[in-house]
């Protein structure tokens, strides 16, 4: 049973400020798109491919250079596109893919190993998942920077907040981007969504709070201390 991991890495890290794609930040001596590969294949996935900003591709086909199984591809202006043009790279037919965000890179083993173990029980669509500890209300105005008018709070105890990496049968994940391809009218932020809008329900598996994902300059400070306390 053939599993392959996509990792969008292709995004501009604009919100982290440090003028460098995030995905090619350094940490503690690896970038957070070494970590995150690692991460794939420490769980014994097959192939690996990476989307990354065209500008950076020769440099990442570079830093992968020793180990075959990783394969680079171009990413696009959306993280859906990315995958995307990660899919339409891979041939043949995996059995399971998994898509994991670069910008996640100290996602314990045991979250793998969960969204895995979920897969080959049967499920087709698998989310790492953690309850939120903040109280979470919706804005009321058309526009997300008015943030004066809101909702009633939504019952935090029924809320979760969803991670990756995320696991898919892969046929399954390359027919939900191909449909989305053709009829996309709005925005979505993971790949679980598009399964769903073709009928087939995300199962929840738990996440861990290690998995955060690295969006601002403080996520990036918390990284580096958790990576030096590893250390010592
Ligand atoms: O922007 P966000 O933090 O949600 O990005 C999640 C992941 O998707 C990151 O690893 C980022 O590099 C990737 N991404 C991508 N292509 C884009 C935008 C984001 O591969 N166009």
């Amino acid at each position: 049973m053939e599993t392959v991991a996509i990792i969008p890495a292709a995004g501009s890290g604009t919100r982290l400020g440090l003028g460098t794609p995030k995905a090619f930040v350094p940490l503690e001596g690896q970038t957070l798109l070494e970590r995150a590969v690692a991460g794939a294949l420490d769980v014994g996935v097959h192939r690996v491919v990476i989307a990354v900003p065209r500008d950076l591709e020769a440099r990442t086909q570079d830093l992968f250079r020793a180990q075959p199984n990783v394969h680079t591809v171009v990413g696009g202006s959306e993280r859906t596109e990315s995958v995307r043009n990660a899919l339409a790279s891979i041939e043949g037919n995996p059995s399971y893919a998994l898509v994991h965000d670069a910008a996640r890179p100290l996602t314990p083993r045991r979250v793998f190993d969960r969204v895995l173990t979920a897969l080959r029980a049967g499920h087709r669509n698998v989310v790492p998942v953690l309850p939120v500890s903040d109280t979470v209300r919706t804005l009321s105005s058309q526009q997300p920077e008015d943030v004066a008018g809101l909702s009633a709070p939504v019952e935090r105890a029924w809320l979760r907040a969803v991670q990756t990496p995320q696991g898919f049968a892969f046929k399954d994940l390359a027919d939900a981007h191909e449909r989305f391809e053709r009829d996309a009218t709005t925005n979505v932020t993971d790949d679980a969504s598009l399964l769903e809008a073709m009928g087939i329900p995300a199962v929840g598996v738990e996440g861990s709070h290690e998995a955060f994902k690295i969006t601002h300059p403080l996520d990036l400070e918390l990284a580096r201390m958790l990576c030096q306390r590893k250390e010592n």
